[in-house]
């Protein structure tokens, strides 16, 4: 039987995370309408050589929670909860919306990140199309629920082709984005709609930061990459081939290999 994954309340929500090995800790953050499975790659092999955390963000997987949220609060409920759970300071990553989540922690609590990563994501708020395209999704959930939203962001999760080369991670990636509840999709997306650029602030970030991105992301591309490298004083960048959006799922052996790199030259 599956044991329960644990959980600590912070901030007024029950925050659940998985947790595996020992040493120094991994904290990885999942994008979105998404939860911790994404990480299921790197926490097997990660967990040998670091304590890799995986939280369900407030309101995503097994987090349950119906209270709006901003990316800063999200990143306020992961600091408690590391500090709950005695698991700072901390190489802290994210996926995408995962992220932006990072950046806001790195603003809030720098002292309590060692090294940050910076997978499949960008430093830029939405544009104004971008604020209209989360306008309407808003509405295409209040109509047609999770799996609608799913279906339309399906094509541009994963590399053209996924589909026909890797049929059970794309179905195990729609099954992730079909569970997530309505509601949260919703404050999801009006927290990303209304989240600050991160751009005029890259050069504060002082801890080292690994930027991985798959070379055909097509929702947060390599030209968004490279700003976030320009603009960080100690960055490198590792392109994944063969990958989009999803590059810890689809070229899961590639980022668990890079993250591995690069935190333990900071141990
Ligand atoms: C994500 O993958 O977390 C989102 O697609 C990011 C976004 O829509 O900006």
């Amino acid at each position: 039987m599956l044991s329960p994954m644990p959980s600590k309340n912070v901030n007024g929500a029950t925050i659940d995370y998985e947790e595996s090995g020992q040493g120094m800790p991994v904290v990885l953050l999942h994008g979105f309408p998404l939860d911790q499975r994404v990480w299921a790659q790197q926490r097997s092999a990660l967990a040998d050589r670091f304590r890799v955390i995986t939280p369900d963000l407030r309101g995503f997987g097994k987090s349950v929670s119906i209270e709006p949220f901003s990316l800063a609060s999200l990143a306020d409920d992961v600091y408690a909860l590391l500090q709950a759970i005695g698991a700072l300071p901390c190489i802290i990553g994210g996926l995408s919306m995962g992220g932006y989540v990072c950046f806001e922690f790195v603003r809030k609590h720098p002292a309590g990140v060692k090294g940050l990563l910076l997978i499949d994501t960008r430093a830029e708020a939405d544009s104004p199309e971008g604020k209209q395209g989360r306008e309407k999704m808003i509405e295409l959930v209040r109509e047609k629920g999770s799996p609608a939203v799913a279906s339309q962001m399906m094509p541009k999760m994963v590399a053209p082709h996924a589909e026909q080369n890797r049929p059970s991670m794309v179905r195990e990636l729609r099954g992730i984005m079909e569970a997530c509840p309505p509601l949260t999709i919703e404050h999801a997306l009006t927290a990303m709609r209304d989240r600050r650029d991160h751009r005029q602030s890259l050069a504060s970030i002082a801890a080292p930061t690994l930027i991985i991105v798959g070379d055909q992301d097509a929702i947060t591309p390599l030209a968004s990459a490279e700003v976030m490298k320009a603009g960080i004083p100690n960055a490198q960048l590792v392109v994944i081939p063969g990958s989009g959006h999803m590059s810890p799922m689809e070229q899961g052996e590639l980022v668990s290999r890079a993250i591995g790199d690069f935190a333990s030259k900071l141990h």
